[in-house]
Formats: C-alpha cells, structure tokens, sequence
C-alpha cells in the first residue's frame, strides 16, 4: 500500500509526464511542418524559376537550366540536390536536368490530371532512388502547349534534422521531467516535514500536559490552518480536561468532610461509655450526614450520566402544568417553614418534549433556591407560557438576587455565592448546575437574571414539538 506522499509523488509524476509528452509532440510536429514546408517552398521556388524560363523559349528548343556554374557565374548550392524535368501533357519526359542520368522523375496520370487543371501538385515519392524524395509537378503554358516543370528534391536533409530534433526534444524532456520532479519532491519534502513535525508533537502531547501546542510552520496555508484548528481543539480539550479535573476535587472535597465529621462523631462517641440521649443525638447527627452525603453520591451520579449521554428516560409530551403543580406540593413544607408563598400563573395548559422525571428535578432545584435565597414572608411564583414552538417556564422571587459577574457564574458545578457561603444557607453549588446539564441535554437553554425589584428570575425554554 503506497503512503499519501508517494500516491501524491506518482500523481505530481504522472501529470508532469502527460504534460510534457503534449509540449514535446506538438514541439515536434511544428517543427516537422516547417521543415518540410521550408523544402516545399525551396522546390516550388525552382520550379517557378524554371516555368518561367520555360515559357520564354520557343516549343520546339526545350531544355533544363543546368546549374549557374555553366554560365560562368559562382556555383549554386540551390540546384545541386535538385532533379528537374519538364514534361508534356503525357507525362513523356520532354528534357531532364544532367544530374538524372538516365532516370526519369514519375509523371502518374492523377499528376497530369491536376496539372492539366492548373493545379502545382506535391508528392512524396517513396521508393525513387536510394532516398524518399519529394516533387513538385507545376504547370506551364505556352502558346497552345501545356508542359509541367518538375523538380525533386532529396528528403533525407528534413529527415535527419527531424531525427536529430526529436533526439533534443527527447533528452530536454528527460532533463526537465528530471528538474521539475526534483523541484516537486522538494517542496512535497518541505510540506511534508512540516506535516510530520505536526504529528511527532501531536504523538508527544499527552493528557498530563495538554497546555502544549503544536508546531506552527508559520504559513497561512492548508497546513498552517489545520495546526491552527488542531490547536483550538487541544484548547478546547484542555479547558474541558480542566473542568472535569477541578469537578473531580470538588467532589472528592465534598465527600471527604462529611465522612470526616461522621468518623469523628463515631469515634467520640465510642471513647467511652455515654448516655443512651448522647446515642441517639450522634446517631441523628450521623444519620444527617449520611442524607447529605447519599444526596452527593445521587447528584454525581446524575452528571455521570448526562455527561456519558446516558440519560436514559423516554421524551414524551408532557403538559408542564401538572409537574409545576407537582414540584409546589413536594416544596410545600419547606416553603411554610420559612413563611414564603408559593404562587402559579399558568392560566393556558403548556406542553414540552421532555423527560418528566429530569424536568421536575430542575423544577425542584429552582424553587429549593427561590425559597432558600427568600426573606421570610416572600413570595415565589412560577409562570408558564408558550411562545411558539417553545415552552417557557420562569421561576421569579423576591431574594436579594444575583450579583451580575455571578449570573454565569451560578451554573458552574460546585459554584456557591458569597452570600451562601456566609449566611449558613445549606447546599452544595451543584443544583443549578444540574438544572442547566438537563435543559441542555433537552436542547434548550437556561438563563438567570436579576427582577426590577432585585429578586432573582430563571428563565428556562424547552423546545414544544419535535
Ligand atoms: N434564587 C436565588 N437567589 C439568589 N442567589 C441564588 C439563587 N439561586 C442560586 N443562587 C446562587 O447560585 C449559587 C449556586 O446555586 P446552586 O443551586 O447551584 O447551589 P446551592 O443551592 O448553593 O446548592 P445545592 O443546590 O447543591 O443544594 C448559590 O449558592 C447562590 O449563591
Ligand atoms: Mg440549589
């Protein structure tokens, strides 16, 4: 199985080849076109020359032009390679140049055809002499008389500057496939470096210490994109990791100071022998602890369970009336120990989809809080509405509510305010935090603010349909 970086070398390998390939044929063909165009042109050249001497002469005084040196002047290259003929409408050789000896140029019967129409007809013969030769047949009328002056020409020139162009063309190819495959491995090389500095670090980034980052190449880039997102993640993770951690020792802590003071109130009171009433004193006393403690122990397990995603209750549609309803009757008894009211304005049914069982926990956390944060004699009330596909619930008192660096604050597990810290009042910090891990488990959301007169609202949306 090839690795990335080769499938991608033989891909880069592939398309330098196909393209070069093209650029060298077509190169190639130019060229051929214009050699042998530049041939062409050299034997109708002569041919016109010829014709037109040709035309000048009188019918029955027809020759070949032998070459220039005859008539004295500097040897012509032109004409040496060059066979000449002039033939009549018959293809009957009427004079030949010297340098034919005794072969005569063809002069087929389609030739004399065209040129009987006007027409310069060129051929490539194949199998005339020791070398494929090419001709031109061109038509000259004198009089009443139609001839054709014919020259040949050897191909052998075009075809060895061909052989000779074909064999550059074939080793700049190799000598460019060969740089431009250097240059593309070096720079995949570079890319590739960057990719594997990246995953070496990656490899070392362990969950002891998740602060590192890893490597930059410094580019904006794919690869300078992907460590940027790759590092927004190990962020996130870190951040995430940290929660949990710090959830880890708060919970321990929490365990840890009942147990403490159940063990000392055992072990004092087992130190020597008592009175049965100091029995039964410690034994309450434990007893609260213990409550306090398995209270711990189920709301932990209760976030165990969302943050797994294992919240296992059936959503139904749930009509919020009854388990508001619900939630006041079970907070009765708190709510007339310390004389606060508790007051429902839900005048229309209101439905959610929701798991019931989750959704009176958060109502219970609600208006634990709502009554516990209540001067004596206040009033808490809770509304119910529907706005359009959602469900909202709102639990309002008239506590001395929430400072407002603390309205985010108040959801965060383990977080308790200041002045539930040092007024005594009982709790943990994980209420809310629940409250919020279930409406966000429903896809809703969960907000806190602050009434005109001061007390504290939670607002809470749960989605109706769907
Ligand atoms: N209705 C409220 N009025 C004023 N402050 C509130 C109110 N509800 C919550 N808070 C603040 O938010 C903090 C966190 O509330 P949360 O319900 O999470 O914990 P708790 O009530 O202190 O303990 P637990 O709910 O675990 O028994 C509280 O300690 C308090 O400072
Ligand atoms: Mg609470």
């Amino acid at each position: 199985m090839l690795s990335f970086r080769q499938r991608l070398g033989l891909v880069h390998l592939s398309v330098i080849v196909v393209v070069l390939a093209l650029a060298a044929f077509a190169a190639y063909w130019g060229l051929a076109r214009a050699v042998h165009g530049q041939l062409d042109a050299a034997l109708l050249a002569l041919a016109e020359t010829e014709a037109g001497m040709l035309a000048e002469e009188q019918v029955d005084a027809v020759h070949v032009h032998e070459a220039p040196a005859a008539r004295g002047g500097p040897l012509s290259f032109v004409r040496l390679d060059r066979l000449v003929q002039i033939v009549d409408t018959q293809g009957e050789p009427i004079a030949r140049s010297a340098n034919l000896g005794a072969a005569r140029l063809p002069a087929h019967a389609t030739t004399m055809a065209q040129v009987e129409k006007g027409q310069v007809v060129f051929e490539t013969l194949h199998d005339f002499g020791e070398e494929p030769t090419r001709l031109v047949t061109v038509p000259v009328r004198t009089g009443n008389a139609l001839r054709a002056v014919q020259v040949a020409g050897s191909l052998d020139d075009v075809h060895s500057t061909l052989k000779a162009a074909a064999v550059l063309f074939v080793i700049m190819s190799a000598v460019l496939l060969l740089s431009v495959g250097m240059a593309g491995a070096l720079l995949t090389g570079r890319v590739f470096h960057a990719i594997d500095d990246v995953v070496d670090k990656a490899h070392r980034i362990g969950d002891a210490d998740l602060s590192q980052r890893l490597p930059h190449p410094g580019t904006a880039d794919e690869i300078g994109r992907l460590v940027d997102t790759l590092n927004e993640m190990l962020a996130r993770i870190e951040q995430g990791v940290g929660v949990q951690q710090r959830f880890t020792a708060d919970a321990s802590h929490e365990l840890r100071s009942p147990l403490s003071r159940l063990r000392t109130e055992l072990e004092l009171a087992l130190r020597r022998p008592r009175e049965p009433q100091v029995y039964v004193e410690t034994l309450r006393s434990g007893l609260e602890e213990v409550e306090r403690l398995s209270l711990l122990v189920e709301e932990l397990l209760a976030f165990a369970r969302l943050d797994a995603g294992q919240e296992r209750e059936r959503v139904e549609r749930t009509l919020l009336n009854t388990l508001a309803e619900e939630a006041m009757l079970r907070m009765e008894p708190i709510a007339r120990a310390r004389e606060v009211t508790l007051a429902i304005d839900a005048p229309l049914p209101v439905h959610a989809k929701v798991a019931p069982g989750s959704i009176s926990l958060v109502l219970d956390n609600l208006l634990d809080n709502a009554i516990k944060f209540s001067p004596v004699g206040g009033r808490v009330t809770v509304t119910l509405a529907q706005q359009g596909e959602q469900a909202t619930l709102r639990v309002r008192d008239q506590g001395p509510g929430i400072r407002s660096d603390e309205l985010l604050r108040v959801f965060e597990r383990f977080y308790r305010g200041p002045s539930a810290r040092s007024g005594n009042t009982p709790g943990m910090g994980l209420g809310l935090a629940l409250a919020q891990a279930i409406v966000h488990a429903h896809a809703g959301t969960i907000v806190a603010t602050n009434a005109g007169d001061g007390g504290a609202v939670f607002d809470v949306r749960l989605p109706s349909i769907g």
